[in-house]
């Protein structure tokens, strides 16, 4: 069976959508914390296996041996070391076949990047056939209120003129399914066991570009404004973040900065067997342009 963890998630539907494109139904299942939220997959043939990373005794029988199984990171920050080592002592307890993890670029060291590497680790030490999914940022971080941003006329940020290399959730999620079907109907590139994928977008922008996109397509105009980490923090707050969750991504603006979600080396390209899809395009879907 290819097995989907977070399978309600944003992410774990796009695989899960993508698994039912290329195999029968039958031969997926999903670990959800909600059966309920399931119930459309159910109804399809999927099979719903309801297990919660924080309780071990609901993880025993989510997974089987042979199980080709897709672990989508949870979505607590703080609680995800505990969690996902919950999930990999079942996964091995059961002798899945191969593990895959969502995980994060090798070349990150802000503070969001610490369960990534931790969880890396566990997988690592439980012996377990392993793929290191270690995805970029997604280009809906910055897209999630296009509108808005183009309303206000104005994106923030602190990182200065740093470039990220995004990708939308689809393209994380179409390489995720290459990496669960391995050989066997897996469109894209080669996949190996025990590998690590360094995902990202096929090209870096700034955040200047980003706001010359959202100018382009809406025909309004948008300015890029660069503020200090401290000034940037205090805008997420007055936005309504909460503040610990602010501070995360004014570090991950830091890390940006320093060119540690740069990279391009084309896995993900190479994995989907297509480029990802570019920055301009996912404006215009974004703005209904
Ligand atoms: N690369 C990026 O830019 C980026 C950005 C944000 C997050 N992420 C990471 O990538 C993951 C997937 O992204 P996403 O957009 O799909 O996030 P999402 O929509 O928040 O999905 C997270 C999934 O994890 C499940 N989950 C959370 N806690 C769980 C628990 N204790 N037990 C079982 N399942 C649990 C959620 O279940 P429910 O459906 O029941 O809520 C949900 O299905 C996130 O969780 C996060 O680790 C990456």
């Amino acid at each position: 069976m290819y097995v989907v963890t977070g399978a309600t998630g944003q992410l774990g539907r796009l695989v899960v959508e993508g698994l039912l494109a290329r195999v029968p139904a039958a031969e997926v299942a999903v670990v959800v914390r909600s059966a309920e939220k399931a119930a459309d997959l159910a109804a399809r043939g999927v099979a719903v296996r309801v297990a919660d990373y924080d309780r071990p005794e609901t993880l025993a029988g989510a997974f089987a041996a042979g199980d080709r199984v897709l672990l989508i990171s949870g979505s607590e920050v703080g609680s995800r070391i505990p969690q996902h080592r919950n999930v990999v002592e079942a996964a091995k307890a059961a002798g899945v076949a191969l593990l895959a993890y969502t995980s994060i670029p090798g070349a990150a060291t802000f503070r969001l990047a610490d369960e990534h590497k931790a969880t890396e680790e566990l997988i690592l030490a439980s012996g377990l056939p392993y793929a290191f999914l270690r995805n970029g940022w997604y280009t809906e971080n910055y897209l999630g209120d296009a509108a808005g941003t183009v309303a206000r006329g104005v994106v923030l940020g602190s990182n200065g003129d740093g470039r990220v290399a995004t990708a939308p959730r689809r393209d994380y999620a179409d390489a995720a399914v290459a990496v669960l079907l391995g050989g066997e109907g897996g469109e894209g590139g080669e996949t190996r066991e025990n590998a690590v994928y360094e995902l990202s977008g096929d090209a870096a922008w700034s955040l200047s570009e980003l706001a010359a996109e959202l100018a382009e397509a809406s025909g309004r105009p948008v300015e890029h404004r660069d503020v200090t980490p401290a000034e940037h923090l205090a805008a997420l707050v007055g936005a309504g973040l909460p503040e610990g969750f602010a501070q995360a991504l004014v570090d991950v603006d830091a890390g940006i900065a320093r060119g540690e979600l740069a990279g391009t080396p084309g896995d993900l390209a190479r994995l989907i067997g297509r480029p990802t899809v570019p920055l301009a395009e996912s404006v215009r879907a974004a703005l209904g342009a």
